[in-house]
């Protein structure tokens, strides 16, 4: 089975959907970890993967995701996790108030560390902040995002429909893309 450490249940739920459509099961190691503290969303990724060497045998993969909204400057961005813990969906929706230009960007940057080398799989979903906060689905700032071509926040759809499009799944079905083609030993 291949290991997909994470702490967000949510996450690993949407990554076995996914996973089950490929025909790839996935274990769910259940951890916590450092996250270093730069602007790069691919380094944060990359930087936790490798620290993870010695503590989980690989191949192993783990997810780093965040919300860039456009008239902030890309804020929360890699601050995304930080920021919903502090202000929330109701802070970002406050920083917004009256603004017109709502676009924004989900960004996912998987790392898979097959014991010789660190693969990448990113994916990207744009869209619009909401004006308030709809629907109980998913988790983080989905009650607040409305992806391109739906008029649903993620958090109005259930994890198949959010995964025929999000910017994880895209991610995602780059990873396990990779392990059919490449059959990397399934541990
Ligand atoms: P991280 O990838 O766990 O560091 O996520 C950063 C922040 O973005 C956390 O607060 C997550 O709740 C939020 N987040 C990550 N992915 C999603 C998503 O798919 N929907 C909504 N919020 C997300």
């Amino acid at each position: 089975m291949y290991k997909f450490v994470t702490s967000n249940r949510h996450k690993f739920e949407e990554a076995r959907d996914l996973a089950s459509r490929h025909g790839i099961d996935i274990e769910w190691i259940q951890m916590k970890y450092e996250e270093i503290q730069d602007d790069s969303t691919e380094r944060i990724s990359y930087d936790s993967c490798k620290k993870l060497s010695g503590k989980v045998d690989p191949p192993y993969f783990i997810d780093d995701s965040g919300l860039f909204i456009e008239y902030l400057k890309g804020f929360p961005g890699p601050y995304s996790s930080y920021v919903s813990s502090t202000i929330g969906n109701e802070g970002i929706l406050k920083l917004l108030e009256g603004v017109t230009n709502r676009s924004a960007y989900f960004l996912t940057v998987v790392s898979l560390n097959e014991g010789h080398s660190i693969m990448q799989f990113t994916g990207k979903v744009m869209g619009k902040i909401s004006t308030s906060i709809m629907g109980s689905n998913g988790f983080g700032y989905d009650p607040i995002f409305i992806p391109d071509g739906s008029d649903r926040t993620f958090a109005e759809m259930d994890t198949s429909s959010k995964n025929a499009i999000s910017h994880r799944s895209i991610a995602f079905r780059g990873l396990f893309e990779y392990l059919r083609a490449n059959r990397i030993s399934n541990k």
